[in-house]
């Protein structure tokens, strides 16, 4: 079930998006856009003469950023995840894995406020792209990848000895199996509709399409139709009956089309309505397939454009110097597809806050997160401009209406059980939460770290390892129970008076 949000829409934290993302409640995300640092070994900053001045961040890493903690919950929530970074540590480096640990860590929380229906889609670079598209598939499942979108951010780019290098991939996850998906289509260019629909008469651009489907037919869609013999050519009639050129059809030509039974009949209109093509040449007529009724290319997993920007374009003034900033277009096309208006877009690394104007634009939900503060200024420069949203107090749209929410602490989240850890990270802290912090058998209250995880159907006797089947115990009344039942522990405790002297052992 998915629950509220506790964080309401135009929030823009200004933190690390690990602490913030750990306050989200769970399940209330549908898309989430996220750009990290592509472990470039670089450090960026804006110029000092841009509105971004001020804004850095290090793309550089290193083994003190496989942070112990980090690791041992990635290790207790996600076992794969944990041998899949300990693996890029020996493949590659132990930078790789640095960096895979704070991707990981922030990943894990990602994974967690999606909702079951949303989408994340992950750009990076090839630098990290195979090891992170391992990431993903640990945590997302392989099942839920969708696609790796390849966009070319540049015409070309001056790499010695070697290939230029002007792509970035967008790898796109669902956390179930149905997620959002409009079908965004991009209308064809003058050249592809030249090729498309090579003919052309008074009503338009048109190409011929086959009257005919595969096979004879001893019905009435095996007869000759005028002085064609279809049969003699081992094929039978079809005109389109149903489906969108169908409904073209009968919207600007024939009102009706549709409720025409007979085959013949299909044909006889169609020709009185100029709708085939008779062709000197060759002896089989076509149906006119105008481009007016072309509903555009579908999506394609190589996006050619928009272009990012270089040092000489800066798209009529839409750059903000934020060194790593991703042009609008790039993101609305994302979101249209992935979301419809009113959801819930979340960035946890939103730079200059791109997706989150986006989502304006396009009517949607957000939450941006950056750890540079300069993120909330430049959010609201770039709504004043690009939104047009006025300062004038007196205008009905005025600034303090849309004003944004600017936070630097974490929410807290609204989804947890009284007396359950504000964010909890592990199963084991679910549980030390849920039982008071008291071992189930002694009942004595206990630090987390001396009680351990029983099983309370063991095993052995075919329990699972599933929230519902564990608890947690101290080590002597896990040592006396071993694999028996509660009321052998129970019993035992009493006979031999343990729960007096339990903490000597
Ligand atoms: C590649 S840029 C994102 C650019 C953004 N898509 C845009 O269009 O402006 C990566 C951003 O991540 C931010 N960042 C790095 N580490 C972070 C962290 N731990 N928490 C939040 N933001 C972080 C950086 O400040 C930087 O703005
Ligand atoms: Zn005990």
């Amino acid at each position: 079930m998915p629950t509220a949000c506790n964080v309401p829409s135009r929030t823009i934290f200004t933190g690390d998006n690990l602490d913030i993302l750990r306050g989200i409640n769970s399940e209330c995300i549908d898309l989430i856009y996220l750009d990290p640092p592509f472990k470039s070994d670089q450090s960026y900053a804006a110029p000092l003469d841009s509105e971004a001045k001020g804004a850095e961040f290090d793309d550089v890493w290193t083994l003190d950023d496989m942070k112990e903690e980090w690791i041992d919950e990635i290790e207790y929530r996600r076992p794969a995840l944990f041998h899949l970074i300990n693996g890029a540590k020996l493949s590659h480096s132990e930078s790789m894995a640095g960096y895979l640990t704070f991707m990981a860590i922030r990943l894990l929380e990602m994974h967690r406020v999606l909702k079951t229906t949303g989408s994340i889609y992950l750009h990076c670079d090839d630098t990290a792209s195979h090891y992170l598209k391992g990431v993903m598939d640990a945590l997302f499942g392989s099942g839920n990848y969708i696609n790796n979108i390849v966009w070319k951010r540049a015409t070309s780019h001056n790499d010695p000895n070697r290939y230029g290098r002007i792509l970035d991939h967008l790898f796109l996850y669902s956390k179930g199996p149905n997620p959002c998906w409009n079908l965004v289509t991009t209308p064809k260019s003058d050249d592809e509709l030249l090729t498309a629909y090579p003919s052309k008469d008074e009503r338009g651009r048109y190409r011929s399409a086959d009257l005919t489907g595969a096979g004879t037919s001893n019905g009435e869609s095996g007869h000759p139709w005028k002085k064609y013999n279809v049969t003699a050519r081992g094929r039978h009639w079809s005109a389109p009956k149903t489906g969108q050129y169908a409904e073209y059809i009968e919207q600007n030509f024939i009102p009706g089309y549709r409720e025409i039974k007979g085959i013949h009949q299909r044909l006889d209109a169609l020709d009185q309505a100029g709708l085939i093509h008779h062709p000197t040449k060759g002896v089989w007529p076509g149906l006119k397939r105008y481009a007016d009724a072309d509903a555009g290319n579908p999506p394609q997993n190589l996006f050619v454009e928009p272009l990012g920007f270089t040092n000489y374009s800066t798209k009529g003034g839409e750059y903000t110097g934020w060194r790593t900033q991703k042009p609008l277009a790039l993101l609305e096309r994302i979101i249209k597809a992935s979301s419809n208006p009113g959801d819930l877009i979340l960035d946890p690394f939103c730079g200059c806050a791109t997706a989150c104007i986006a989502a304006e634009k396009l009517a949607r939900q957000w939450i941006g997160i950056d750890i540079a503060p300069q993120a909330a200024e430049v959010l609201k420069d770039r709504a004043k401009r690009e939104l047009q949203i006025p300062m004038a107090e007196d205008d009905s749209k005025s600034w303090e209406d849309w004003s944004p929410l600017i936070l630097t602490a974490p929410s807290q989240r609204t989804d947890l059980k009284p007396d359950f850890p504000a964010n909890p990270r592990s199963e084991k802290e679910l549980m030390y939460a849920t039982q008071k912090k008291r071992c189930v058998g002694c009942e004595h209250e206990l630090p987390l770290h001396v009680l351990t995880i029983d099983h309370i159907t063991p095993l052995s006797r075919g329990g699972q390892h599933v929230i519902s089947n564990l608890q947690l115990m101290c080590h002597t009344c896990n040592a006396i129970k071993g694999n028996r039942s509660m009321d052998y522990l129970r019993q035992q405790l009493q006979v031999r008076g343990i729960l007096a002297d339990y903490l000597s052992f």
